[in-house]
């Protein structure tokens, strides 16, 4: 695992400027979502291990210092959606997402270095994800045009995104579903748009199938209305 770990940071080191193009125009991982045999948050070894682990708030914030270029001092990230809002997402979604980035499932070029085992501990994951899923921010998120929110919810709804999601928009922590409540607007369509034609590798295949029938309009319409659902992760869990 460590070797392959290894030659894909490699691969990325020598391959230059293409390697950090926008993930926007990210590569499909061979064995990921669409592909034969894919099974969603099937666990490697290295994701197995963190969960056995207990996160600690305080190293968080401290080892969350390698995460802050991008993704802002505070997790708010940016509201133009280029890094999302990390803030109050669950502990186990966030585990989830920075093992598979480094596992290559989640393709990630700009992250990846950042996130390897060069970089951050498999016990820095679990405090990360602690303290990310417990700490506020004040900063406001990217929102839509707000032209279309009765549309955004009626297809939501009709959809049952709800079913993994919540009404509210707000996920589910056992089941490892994220989080989607005051996102930034721009992000949250996107990564729609990576479940919906698969380049998301780690994406969750019901909900890839239920997109493949919605227009962009209404994937607008829904991100938009998932931007202005309140924030209830500002307001609950201050330690
Ligand atoms: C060089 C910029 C950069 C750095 C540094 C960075 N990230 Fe990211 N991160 C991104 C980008 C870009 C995305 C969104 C990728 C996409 O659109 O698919 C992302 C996505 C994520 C996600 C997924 C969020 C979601 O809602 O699914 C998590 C979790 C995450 N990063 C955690 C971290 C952690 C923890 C660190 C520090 C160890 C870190 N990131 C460092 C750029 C960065
Ligand atoms: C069967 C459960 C399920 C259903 C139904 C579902 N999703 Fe998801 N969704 C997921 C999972 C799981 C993920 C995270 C995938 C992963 O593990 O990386 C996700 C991720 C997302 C993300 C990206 C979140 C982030 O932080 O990166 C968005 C946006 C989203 N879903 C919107 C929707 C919408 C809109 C619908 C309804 C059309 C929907 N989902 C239906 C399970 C579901």
């Amino acid at each position: 695992m460590k070797i392959i770990q290894a030659l894909i940071f490699l691969i990325i080191a020598i391959s230059g400027p293409l390697a950090w193009a926008d993930p926007a125009d990210d590569v499909k991982s061979p064995g990921g979502l669409g592909a034969k045999g894919y099974v969603w948050n099937k666990l490697t070894r290295e994701h197995a291990d963190i969960l056995r682990l207990t996160g600690d708030f305080a190293r968080g914030k401290v080892a969350f210092s390698g995460c802050r270029g991008c993704h802002r001092a505070d997790g708010a990230g940016r509201p133009d959606g280029t890094y999302p809002r990390l803030t109050g997402q669950h502990a186990s979604v966030i585990i989830k997402q920075v093992t598979d980035t480094r596992a290559g499932l989640r393709v990630n070029p700009k992250m990846l270095p950042f996130a390897t085992e060069h970089a951050i501990s498999l016990q820095e994951i679990a405090d990360i994800a602690d303290y990310l899923s417990k700490v506020q921010t004040v900063a406001e998120n990217g929102k839509g045009a707000g032209t279309n929110l009765a549309r955004g919810k009626q297809v939501y709804e009709a959809n049952r995104c709800q079913r993994c999601h919540g009404l509210a928009g707000e996920g589910d922590p056992r089941r490892v579903f994220p989080v989607l409540a005051a996102q930034h607007y721009s992000y949250t369509l996107l990564e729609m748009q990576h479940v919906k034609d698969g380049s998301r590798s780690n994406g969750h295949p019901d909900m890839s199938k239920l997109l493949k029938p919605i227009s962009r309009e209404d994937m607008e319409a829904v991100a938009d209305y998932l931007s202005r659902m309140p924030d209830y992760r500002s307001a609950d869990t201050k330690p």
